[in-house]
């Protein structure tokens, strides 16, 4: 109940005013984002690639509904990986990308996002590193799929991500577990109608470990992005039983989420790539976020209220 409303709540325009200026907002919201700028982020980034962590950058931003907005934060990104390619992290540190930020809503929004995006991989290959396509809401998942079919053909390191909470998600694996492919694999963080996803916890989670063997097995590169303990236990026995070496997959987790964990992995050899989300547009992260963890809304009301 309180995750449906914090969803419908991540799309109210009038909830994202109360919350955005409520004063104490911003304080809270460092907790989860590295900052509103790009020095900001790689002040952040420098400090987790010091520490042994890899980082995929996200700046923060979805649904686009104008075109030069579009192209704004395409040319962020593409400032953002001129820093990264002066700093030389190499893959270290990655780009995530929100195709509606590029433009997908909009009319004409495939082939938009689509230019766009070729323009953001093209900076990431100067930088010599990668862009993850993140996957939204499932009104844009077939669409997504599809740019990023034409996105590998020139740039075959692109990352695709799957939601395991839709119901074809194994499906999803299947076809993209083939050498060279990057797949991030998640749950799932927007609400989607029982005719396309599974919502009680516990078939999204079995649906999880289906993906995560498809994919251990398979041929590409697995991007497990998940907190969840059980699930972390799996991949782990997963790679023993593939014999995947410890460089053929990685973990990913959210910034400020878990990092005991994340350094228990990285000293286990393991690699484990933080997602850093950087930006004004901080407003329908966050509430993904307190959607997904109760405890979080309560660490969220009390900053608010005790000061
Ligand atoms: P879940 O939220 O079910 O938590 C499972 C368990 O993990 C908890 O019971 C607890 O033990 C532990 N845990 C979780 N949060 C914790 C916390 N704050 N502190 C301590 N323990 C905690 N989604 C999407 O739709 N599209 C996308 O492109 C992406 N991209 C993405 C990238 C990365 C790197 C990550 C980690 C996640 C995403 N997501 C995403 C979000 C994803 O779909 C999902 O909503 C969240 O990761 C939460 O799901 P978990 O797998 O962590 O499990």
């Amino acid at each position: 109940m309180l995750r449906q409303a914090l969803l419908a709540a991540s799309r109210s325009s009038g909830v994202r005013r109360v919350v955005e200026t409520a004063p104490y907002s911003r304080s809270v919201v460092r907790r989860f984002v590295a900052g509103e700028t790009a020095a900001d982020v790689l002040t952040t980034t420098d400090r987790l690639v010091s520490d042994g962590l890899l980082v995929t950058i996200d700046h923060l931003g979805e649904d686009t509904v104008e075109a030069v907005q579009a192209k704004a934060i395409t040319a962020e990104y593409e400032r953002l990986l001129e820093r990264l390619a002066e700093a030389g992290y190499g893959p270290r540190a990655e780009v995530s990308v929100k195709l509606t930020a590029l433009g997908q809503l909009l009319d004409d929004g495939e082939r938009t996002a689509l230019e766009n995006a070729r323009r953001v991989c093209a900076a990431a290959r100067q930088a010599n590193t990668t862009v993850t396509l993140d996957m939204e809401d499932h009104t844009t998942v077939d669409s997504t799929l599809r740019i990023l079919k034409e996105l590998r053909q020139d740039f075959p390191d692109t990352g695709a991500v799957i939601q395991a909470y839709l119901r074809r998600a194994e499906e999803y694996c299947a076809d993209l577990a083939h050498e060279g492919s990057r797949v991030r694999l998640c749950k799932g963080a927007y609400n989607a109608p029982d005719s396309v996803a599974f919502t009680g916890k516990d078939a999204v989670d079995r649906s999880y470990v289906r993906c995560m063997r498809v994919l251990m097995a398979g041929r590409g590169y697995p991007m497990l992005a998940t907190h969840d303990p059980r699930l972390i236990e799996i991949a782990g026995a997963l790679a023993v039983l593939n014999e995947r070496a410890s460089d053929s997959f990685e973990y990913q987790m959210l910034y400020g989420i878990r990092p005991n964990e994340q350094r228990r992995l990285t000293e286990l050899g393991g690699q484990v790539r933080v997602y850093l989300p950087y930006g004004q547009e901080w407003y329908g992260y966050l509430m993904r976020r307190l959607a997904e963890r109760p405890a979080n809304v309560g660490f969220f009301l009390r900053s608010l209220a005790s000061r």
